[in-house]
């Protein structure tokens, strides 16, 4: 191994912490700067993030785009940006960086902190090509040259997230009504959430081509059964808010025609 960069990571959270010990685990001479004092083994805290600055690399990831942006100075040679954020805060980072000749790469972290140092970790970056240090973190991947992509990519695959989360709580309430255990209820979540993933190809091409023509299940059937699901929850003495946002959303997009179409045709509804 030749000589090392030296970095620094600004923010020592629970995704922070585990990106400075990775760093740490890749070889690196690694400074940490956090708001509540803390230290890391293997690390060298210092008392200001300008100190920080005299890195080479210096990684953030603190908790919004609006704690960041007062730490940063031009001081910064090359930032790895970690931060969760919007699209428009990323290109407005990146923008800052260009005024203030800052190399900047803009990443996600599509992981827990446990999975980071592991190729399960799938860092996603866009903008800047180099990966700097991501290499230490995991697996990245380069979505493209705008510097917005990465949160926009973020926040999309969240997106699905946090529906299926909400979607899955929904279901082991329904079934815990009749005394369905999550251990008994779970292997034929997770085999069904498989099979649904096998639709999501064929839906897309639907979109791209507005080609909502379909042999398999109309919008109308959809709709009565998110009807039912509301129902049921409600019979059950449940919070129906999860099936009751989309059984409002398909409604509209079958009132607006689309009944005998695919599911696919209820983007027209969202665009
Ligand atoms: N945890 C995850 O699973 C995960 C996964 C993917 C992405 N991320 C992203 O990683 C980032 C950090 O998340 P986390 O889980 O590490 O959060 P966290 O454990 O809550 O840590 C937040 C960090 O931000 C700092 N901070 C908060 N307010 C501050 C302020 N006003 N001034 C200076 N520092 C401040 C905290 O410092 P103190 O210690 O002083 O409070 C801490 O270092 C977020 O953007 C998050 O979306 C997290």
């Amino acid at each position: 191994m030749g000589i090392k960069k030296t970095v620094s990571v600004l923010g020592l959270g629970r995704m922070g912490s585990a990106l400075a010990t990775a760093l740490v685990n890749a070889g690196y001479d690694v400074t940490v700067w956090n708001r509540t004092p803390k230290s890391l083994p293997g690390t060298r805290s210092v008392a200001t993030p300008e100190e920080a600055f005299e890195a080479d690399v210096v990684v953030t990831c603190l908790s919004t785009y609006d704690v960041q942006r007062p730490l940063l100075s031009k001081n910064v040679k090359t930032l790895v940006n970690l931060t969760s954020g919007t699209p428009e805060e990323a290109r407005a980072t990146a923008k800052w960086a260009q005024d203030n000749g800052v190399e900047y790469v803009d990443g996600v972290i599509m992981a827990v902190p446990q999975q980071i140092g592991t190729k399960q970790a799938r860092i996603l970056f866009s903008g800047n090509e180099n990966h700097h240090v991501l290499d230490a973190f995991g697996e990245p991947v380069h979505v493209g040259a705008d510097a917005g992509l990465a949160a926009l990519y973020d926040l999309a695959l969240l997106g699905i997230m946090w529906p299926v989360f909400g979607g899955y709580l929904q279901a082991l309430a329904l079934v815990g009504t009749a005394g369905v255990t999550p251990q008994q209820f779970t292997p034929l979540a997770t085999d069904w959430l498989a099979t649904v993933g096998t639709f999501l190809p064929e839906m897309g091409e639907a979109t791209q081509h507005k080609n909502y023509e379909t042999e398999v299940s109309a919008l109308d059937i959809n709709v009565e059964g998110l009807r039912l699901l509301t129902r049921a929850s409600e019979e059950q003495g449940l919070d129906a808010t999860v099936p009751q946002a989309l059984h409002h959303l398909f409604q509209r997009a079958q009132s607006n025609g689309h009944g005998a179409h695919s599911i696919a045709s209820v983007i027209e509804e969202i665009r």
